[in-house]
């Protein structure tokens, strides 16, 4: 199998990349323009590997995605690209417009050209996998609810917004020209290389610095978490056995208030890496003013792409989030540059709520 993955330098991209190249029936195209977020770095272990190729490319450009798709016979495109935090579309939504409105309609527009072009096999055997997130479905109640496939669409911020028309045209162009697009819907995830803004390595990498680690209002804000692996294995699933035109949540099964995920690290950095002098880390909890229109709790369903697909979670919270401390205490040649060059951890959110 051809794959082309965009936005394959970012935090689940790279995951993605990772685990496609060590499979050597597969091919790899990392198609990613480089912005804030993209880093050749996190592809350290499989740049080397003859079935993987890096492109630096914009998705917008639909003649150039065009001319890849044809020149790398894909078979598989898995659509990752997007500006993809909260925070920053508050502060500037125009790029979420740009890449996840406009570049997904591109994207959809070349692919669309591509897979008409096909022989009938290779026309049957290509899938578009669009990459989307739980956040379309908006605010639930701390007490109850929980998201499902058929949970209307209700998105609060321009992330979640863009996020959630780009799923409206993946599936328009599944219904309207045929094209065989598959959608997954996960929760947040966290693990190895991941953007050192980002609230569980923000956390970790200020703790170790003896800095302030801000949590949002009264962090009673509930996320289900689901680590990068587990979540790659499954988007690997959806891309090669989902059905065209269905879509399938993945979470990991691990509801947990951000005040609890931020005291749950404090407590294991406690242990692996006791502060001077017996002060806790909890001590550095800072609590700072909400993010606007903040979700107050989001949960996910699985239950649809476990019984399709045989998708399990296999790391439990605890398990990951104790995997994640070690490899940032492990890897700072990776989150030193960052940290130093474009993200030092001054803020938690949009410039407005810090
Ligand atoms: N991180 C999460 O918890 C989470 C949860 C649900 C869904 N998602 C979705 O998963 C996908 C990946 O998320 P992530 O956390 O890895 O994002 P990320 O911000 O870490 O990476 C995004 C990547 O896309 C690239 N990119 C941005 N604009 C581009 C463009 N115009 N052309 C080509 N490349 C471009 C960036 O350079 C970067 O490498 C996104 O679509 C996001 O909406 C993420």
């Amino acid at each position: 199998m051809n794959f082309l993955v965009t936005g394959g330098a970012g935090f689940i991209g790279s995951a993605v990349c990772r685990r496609l190249a060590r499979n050597p029936d597969h091919r790899v195209v990392n198609l990613d323009k480089l912005t804030y977020a993209g880093n050749l770095a996190s592809l350290r272990e499989i740049d080397n590997l003859s079935n993987y190729r890096f492109v630096r490319g914009d998705i917008c450009d639909d003649s150039a995605v065009l001319d890849l798709l044809r020149a790398e016979k894909i078979d598989i495109v898995m659509h990752l690209a997007a500006e993809s935090h909260v925070d920053r579309s508050i502060d500037g939504p125009a790029a979420f417009i740009e890449t996840n409105i406009v570049g997904t309609f591109r994207l959809l527009n070349a692919a669309l050209t591509y897979w008409r072009e096909l022989p009938a096999d290779a026309r049957e055997r290509f899938r578009f996998h669009h990459v989307s997130t739980d956040e379309v479905f908006g605010d639930l109640p701390f007490d109850s609810g929980i998201f499902t496939e058929e949970t209307p669409y209700a998105p609060s911020s321009p992330y979640s917004a863009s996020k959630a028309a780009s799923d409206h045209l993946a599936r328009a162009w599944h219904e309207t020209y045929g094209l065989p697009v598959v959608l997954s819907n996960c929760s947040n995830n966290y693990g190895p290389y991941h953007f050192p803004e980002k609230l569980i390595p923000l956390v970790i990498l200020n703790a170790l610095d003896e800095r302030p680690l801000p949590v949002y209002g009264n962090g009673a804000n509930v996320r289900d978490w689901l680590y990068v692996e587990d979540h790659a294995r499954a988007l690997e699933l959806v891309a090669t056995r989902g059905v065209a035109g269905e879509s399938y949540n993945i979470g990991g099964h691990a509801e947990r208030t951000n005040l609890s995920v931020v005291e749950t690290i404090c407590d294991i950095l406690d242990a692996k890496r006791p502060r001077r002098g017996g002060a806790r880390y909890r001590d550095l909890i800072t609590f700072v003013t909400d993010r606007p229109g903040h979700d107050r709790r989001y949960a996910i369903d699985s239950s649809k792409i476990e019984r399709e697909l045989g998708w399990q979670r296999e790391v439990t919270f605890e398990t990951g989030l104790a995997r994640t401390i070690d490899w940032y205490l492990d890897n700072g040649w990776w989150w030193q540059p960052i940290r130093a060059e474009r993200y030092a951890g001054e803020r938690l959110g949009s410039k407005g709520a810090a």
